[in-house]
């Protein structure tokens, strides 16, 4: 392989690691939706932020930590401190409301950063809801496939 064809390579490769990482999860207006993120290890740090800035969820130094919170999440967001050492670090967004749409990242200092796309649907949109249907749904963006087609390609394409 020549350095072009390793590079576009290795550039499919980190962009499905990026996409793999990307949740996408759905909920209606007034729901409570579970937003997730895991680690390989244990952390002690965790920065959960609402399009990377306004913070909504922090652990330092192993516990919660709401100092920072901005008051749109105030009494709204809760974490799972059973669940640290279980190296999960998700969190619960309840009364969801329609501006609560958009990107979560939950930032692991020491590995890597988590996005979770929160869709919030319009609760006046009732064409749409049927019963069981008020449940979160959650879906991975990002497919194992495409990252399958991409290693075989780069094995027997170039
Ligand atoms: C993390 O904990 C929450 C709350 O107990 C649970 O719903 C969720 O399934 C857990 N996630 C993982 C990956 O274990
Ligand atoms: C879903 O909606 C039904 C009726 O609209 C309600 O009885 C039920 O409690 C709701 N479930 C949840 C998890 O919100």
């Amino acid at each position: 392989m020549d350095i072009r064809t390793y590079s576009l390579c290795a550039l499919m490769l980190v962009i499905n690691e990026v996409s793999s990482q990307s949740v996408i999860v759905e909920a209606a207006q007034g729901d409570a939706v579970i937003l997730p993120c895991s680690s390989s290890r244990y952390e002690k740090y965790v920065f959960w932020r609402y399009r990377d800035t306004k913070p909504v969820y922090d652990i330092i130094e192993g516990k919660e930590n709401f100092h920072d919170q901005d008051g749109e999440y105030r009494g709204r967001v809760k974490g799972f401190p059973s669940e640290f050492t279980k190296w999960n670090y998700s969190i619960t967004l309840s009364d969801v409301k329609l501006s609560d749409s958009g990107t979560y990242s939950c930032n692991l200092p020491d590995s890597r950063t988590v996005h979770v796309e929160l869709e919030v649907k319009d609760e006046s949109d009732s064409s749409h809801r049927t019963s069981p249907d008020n449940s979160s749904i959650m879906r991975k963006a990002g497919s194992t496939s495409s990252l399958v087609i991409s290693v075989l390609l780069c094995i027997f394409v170039f």
